[in-house]
């Protein structure tokens, strides 16, 4: 599936650009399913608001239940101070997560296939546990920034073994909000550690290394389809959406199950809901 060059470019930069990695069809059949998800979504349910910032919030029962189901977050900016939605309920909605690919047959065709199982062993991954999924609506004026961050913060193992899967499901551009990444920046330490303790999570600074500035980041926008994936210790983020245009992706976080899943993650799986990877 990957060329000896794209390999090389994965090893060396810690990610990879595949364009029109999926169809035209394939996205919109999950565009379509995650519109049905929001609009079957009572916002009472679930006012818990997703912000990497704040991880207070992040402690809700709401959050740490997602793990084996499909729940809906908002974005950080949805509700205005009486505590109403400052816009309709399809638009205020940051993402639905942790269990789409294991929950929802659309997305689960749409997260698993013979593709997708080369192009993980072609990263270097023999054993892959899809552990999570996020289907993020990056929303038109009022998409939150997502600050510099490393994926393997939040999906722990010895040795580091996760692996983000990013599908551009809209063009992604400087605009709405696309990734920017580090070039190079997965052979830095893992700075911060998400560690759950019983029902409540926080983050710890691990590595003092800092954050690279803005002379070291590279923007990649990309156009829908395309599937981006990236190294776990490779520095990240994007920008907040003050376009007036959407940015829809899909996510995918994997591991290799030769090696240790940390029991500090926030991420467990109960046993309820087996653990699969690409096939
Ligand atoms: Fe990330």
């Amino acid at each position: 599936m990957l060329s000896d060059a794209q390999k090389q470019h994965y090893e060396r930069e810690g990610y990879v650009v595949l364009e029109d990695f999926k169809s035209a069809a394939e996205m919109a059949a999950v565009r379509e399913r995650a519109r049905e998800i929001v609009a079957a979504f009572d916002p009472d349910a679930g006012r818990s608001i997703f912000t990497t910032r704040d991880q207070a919030l992040a402690t809700d029962r709401y959050f740490l239940d997602s793990a084996e189901q499909v729940r809906c977050f908002f974005e950080e900016e949805a509700f205005a101070a009486d505590g109403s939605l400052r816009q309709p309920k399809e638009l205020s909605i940051n993402k639905i997560a942790h269990a789409l690919h294991d929950r929802d047959p659309v997305f689960d065709r749409f997260s698993r296939g013979p593709e997708l199982a080369q192009v993980a062993t072609d990263l270097g991954l023999q054993q892959p546990l899809v552990w999570q999924s996020m289907y993020i609506f990056k929303q038109p004026g009022i998409g939150g920034e997502v600050g510099w961050h490393q994926d393997a913060t939040f999906l722990h193992t010895d040795p580091i073994s996760v692996t983000t899967f990013w599908f551009a499901l809209e063009d992604a551009s400087l605009d709405n909000g696309c990734l920017w990444v580090e070039p190079g920046g997965h052979r830095s330490p893992l700075r911060e550690l998400f560690i759950r303790e019983n029902d409540t999570v926080r983050k710890e600074r691990i590595d003092t290394t800092p954050w690279p500035g803005a002379d070291r980041a590279l923007a990649l926008p990309v156009k829908a389809g395309s599937l981006v994936c990236f190294n776990g210790l490779l520095p990240h983020y994007s920008a907040p959406n003050r376009s007036d245009k959407s940015r829809h992706a899909y996510s995918l976080h994997v591991t290799d199950a030769r090696t240790r899943y940390a029991d500090s993650n926030w991420l467990q799986r109960k046993g309820e809901l087996p653990l699969r990877g690409f096939i």
